[in-house]
């Protein structure tokens, strides 16, 4: 069944069937928006859906293709779902989202970020970070109007953006700058169309986190420009050495800035579906006609789950992002000699992007080859554009000893592209 991209992906090739389908049968006129919705990295995950064809087979793949945490649940969480079922929280809920929650989010975010203006009413409640991106930009962005987008992205922008009418303009992260994002680079894009710049950090795919310097410049573009910032911060709890800096924090930046962000990484919670923006509050309650049309609230027991999650004392979101840390140290650390590949420490998020321009290979065979002959499924960069090409993103969502021996696979098979590389 074909479900999309990314972390819930399903394949390409059963979008193609679901096409082929469609074709058969008499064709209704659809709107054009669904058509300027196809992501143009979608070939990219096509060695996510034939590793999962070859586990359904028997075969033992180590995947480490998508971002869905290994950790399960805090218990408190579920528990907390499971008796407000119980207690019959099963009815319609506030369109904003309910106020406590709302309340709760406004609180963690000043907590974490130094976000500590916000109040329950710049918060609106939504199904994950996804739907949070895709509110932002149907409240923000016209037909016709330009977006600064960084290239490598997350895979969904495309969807969103295409349906928002706007043009994405990419601005490129340089692997020679660690993926980060130079100002220099946004203040060459915008143009007199420009009307939101939509940054990502920490950033998916590369785990590049925006610094404070950065994020100054990029607000007094935003202001010299009118711009908005609308800023994908679902990995905003899980830096390593860097603060995260919300951009709504610095001055005068919290009338433009959209935050949108979730539960589902820091709380390993992607199921629950749990996300929200934060903004000016006008902008907030126009958000909630979108919503009306579309959500009309969340589940009351999802949004009991979070309000746990997000005020309990779960000592279990602490030891993730530890691990995730480890995590990454130990694949920096196995791969660091391994010749024909290389990879920079990440400052956040979920992935690593591995360089493997030395071995003469393209990432999109290397990752076809890899799964083939190692069974190991890492994504091929370009799956999150044409910045992504020369790189294949790894996720850190399995155990140190598995990642290991993902470790010693990527090795052994890098290690003889490029011996091959250098005789041919
Ligand atoms: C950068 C980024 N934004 C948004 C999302 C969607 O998150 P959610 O599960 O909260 O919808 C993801 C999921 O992988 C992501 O990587």
């Amino acid at each position: 069944m074909y479900t999309g991209f990314e972390e819930n992906a399903g394949s390409f090739a059963d979008y193609q069937e679901h096409q082929q389908i469609n074709s058969n049968s008499k064709v209704m006129k659809h709107a054009s928006r669904v058509n300027r919705t196809i992501s143009q990295g979608s070939a990219g995950w096509a060695v996510h859906a034939r590793a999962n064809d070859m586990m359904a087979s028997g075969e033992d793949v180590i995947l480490l293709t998508i971002g869905d945490p290994d950790f399960e649940t805090p218990a408190p969480i579920v528990e907390t779902a499971v008796s407000s079922l119980l207690s019959g929280r099963t009815h319609y809920t506030p369109l904003l989202g309910e106020k406590k929650l709302r309340q709760a989010i406004a609180d963690y975010q000043g907590r974490l970020y130094g976000d500590s203006a916000l109040t329950a009413d710049n918060v609106i409640v939504v199904i994950g970070a996804q739907c949070g991106l895709y509110v932002s930009a149907m409240c923000t962005l016209e037909q016709g109007d330009e977006v600064i987008v960084l290239d490598p992205t997350y895979s969904t922008y495309a969807y969103v953006l295409g349906a928002s009418g706007a043009k994405s303009v990419f601005v490129p992260l340089r692997p020679e700058r660690n993926f980060q994002v130079d100002p220099k680079d946004v203040a060459a894009a915008i143009t007199d169309r420009t009307r939101a710049i939509f940054l990502n950090t920490p950033h998916n795919p590369t785990g590049a986190v925006v610094h404070r310097e950065e994020m100054e410049s990029l607000a007094a573009l935003c202001l010299e420009h009118d711009l908005w910032m609308i800023t994908d911060e679902v990995y905003g709890a899980l830096t390593y050495e860097q603060a995260h800096i919300c951009a709504a924090s610095l001055p005068n930046m919290a009338d433009r800035t959209l935050t949108i962000s979730s539960l589902s990484k820091s709380h390993a919670m992607p199921g629950f579906r749990l996300g929200w923006v934060t903004g000016p509050a006008e902008t907030i309650n126009l958000m909630g006609n979108l919503c009306a049309g579309m959500l009309f609230g969340v589940s009351p027991f999802v949004q009991d789950a979070a309000l746990e999650a997000l005020t309990g004392s779960l000592g279990e979101i602490e030891k993730m992002r530890i691990a995730y840390r480890a995590r990454r140290d130990l694949v920096h650390e196995c791969l660091q000699d391994t010749p024909g590949i290389s990879c920079q420490l990440p400052e956040g998020g979920l992935y690593m992007m591995i360089d493997i321009r030395e071995t003469g290979i393209d990432a999109m065979s290397f990752a076809d080859q890899l799964l083939d002959m190692e069974k190991v499924a890492l994504l091929p960069g370009e799956a999150f554009g044409p910045g992504g090409k020369g790189h294949l993103r790894l996720s850190l969502v399995e155990p140190a000893e598995i990642l290991a021996e993902a470790c010693r696979r990527i090795s052994r098979f890098a290690a003889r592209a490029h011996q091959q590389s250098v005789a041919g």
